[in-house]
């Protein structure tokens, strides 16, 4: 009774299949007289030895794959008579008595006693349980085999639970699996409503922006008009109007943010576009304490594509980097050369580089590191867009704390 006892409470406690496996078979072998044994279990159409013991080895082995008919640990042709007619084999003396004194296994090992008792759950049969002894005839006496009856029938109660208990584990870990889908299906939704509100949002922006810079437009085109300015005064003017010119167009493009362009493509040369961004960057560049080197190398420059669009990129690379070195300053160095049949733009700094764990996130639209009012992280995924409508590549190379290059990659035209 103690024996059972004990046994249930252990049995009751494991709830991985294996594990309770083991424990079953070590309850078995420490209470019924067996020497050896195993259990046997059904895997798909086949029947398979699953664990094997020996009294006295602490060791419990399981085997992956041993099948009933492999005369190993078991005679085979008790097993599958066991499975075939459900029907409990017991044998006091193998090797003289029964239907399987011919049975290699018996032949070879000459077990003595023998128990064999499949183990139903609900008239399904789930296990079968053998156990041997070579000593000894007549080791599992009425008494033994009535107190292995009760322990089978304990441990047939706790194996269908664990396999009931893997069962709902598998369950959620696929609920969980569906969960994690149903998130980033949620995200993406979440990302384009994020997009279509910008859009309505930046088409009133554009709105309400457009009519005073078109002021201070007419306002400049007035004052250049003005006798007595110097050639200088009035090259900075010029540059101010075609700058509310862009502005305007670059308003007009904010408003159709996430529409496809339609800017009109026109030959015209990079490196004048560079100059014209560095020229009107001037001012903010100084203020942080940058130095500009122009390395350009590319001997053919001209490439057909939307001049502002391309500014724009052109632009907001050379923010990003202004914005990555830190207030001491530093340089940004901007080449140019030819390679086969493109023309290669990329623009370096000494900056604080990119965090590789952020490498991934920030040609996504809203990624950005910066506080609110400085960056809404609309750059690099608008001016890659741009980049790919032109038929270019848009990369970088970081390391942190020392810097970062992106390159632009357009065809060229001759
Ligand atoms: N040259 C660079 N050095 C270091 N980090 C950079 C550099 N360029 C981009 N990044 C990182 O990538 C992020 C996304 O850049 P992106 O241009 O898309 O947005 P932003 O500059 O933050 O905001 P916005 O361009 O919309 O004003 C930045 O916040 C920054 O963390
Ligand atoms: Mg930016």
């Amino acid at each position: 009774m103690m024996a059972i006892f004990k046994a249930s409470q252990v049995l009751t406690e494991e709830t991985t299949f294996y594990e309770l496996l083991k424990k079953v078979l070590k309850i078995l072998l420490e209470s019924s007289g067996a020497q050896r044994g195993v259990l046997v279990f059904r895997e798909g159409d086949d029947w398979q030895i699953k664990a094997v013991g020996t009294r006295g080895s602490k060791q419990i082995e399981l085997p992956r794959t041993m099948a009933v008919d492999s005369q190993q640990n078991a005679s085979s042709a008790i097993l599958n008579y066991v499975i075939q007619t459900r029907n409990s084999v017991i044998l006091d003396d193998a090797t003289r008595e029964g239907l399987f004194t011919d049975d290699r296994y018996i032949i070879e090992k000459r077990p003595r006693s023998i128990l064999c008792k499949p183990l139903f759950y609900r008239n399904n049969l789930i296990c079968i349980i053998y156990l041997e002894n070579n000593l000894t005839t007549q080791a599992f006496s009425p008494d033994r085999q009535e107190l292995i009856r009760l322990l089978g029938d304990q441990a047939a109660i706790n194996i269908r639970n664990s396999k009931l208990f893997s069962e709902l584990e598998n369950t959620v870990v696929e609920l969980n699996e569906e969960i994690e889908k149903r998130k980033k299906i949620q995200l993406q939704l979440l990302h384009s409503e994020k997009l279509s509100a910008l859009g309505r949002l930046s088409s009133s922006i554009a709105h309400e922006f457009g009519n005073p810079l078109m002021g201070v437009k007419y306002l400049l085109s007035d004052l250049v008009e003005r006798p007595g300015l110097n050639s200088e005064d009035r090259d900075l003017i010029e540059l101010g109007i075609e700058e509310c010119d862009r502005m305007k167009k670059l308003l007009k493009d904010i408003g159709q943010f996430n529409k496809p362009t339609s800017g009109k493509k026109e030959s015209i040369s990079l490196h004048n576009l560079m100059d014209n961004v560095l020229l009107l960057q001037h001012k903010f560049l100084k203020s942080r304490n940058l130095e500009i080197k122009r390395n350009y190398r590319a001997t053919h420059d001209e490439i057909y594509a939307v001049p502002d669009q391309i500014s724009q990129v052109l632009l907001n690379l050379t923010i990003n980097a202004a914005d990555a070195t830190p207030q001491a300053g530093g340089t940004i160095t901007v080449t140019t050369e030819n390679r086969d049949e493109e023309i290669l733009l990329s623009i370096k700094d000494m900056g604080t580089g990119i965090d590789p764990a952020i490498r991934d996130n920030i040609f996504e639209p809203f990624f950005s590191t910066k506080h609110a009012e400085d960056g809404t992280g609309l750059g690099l995924s608008i001016s890659y867009g741009i980049v790919n409508q032109h038929q270019g590549t848009l990369s970088f190379e970081s390391e942190p704390g020392k810097g970062t290059v992106f390159t632009l990659t357009l065809p060229r035209t001759d």
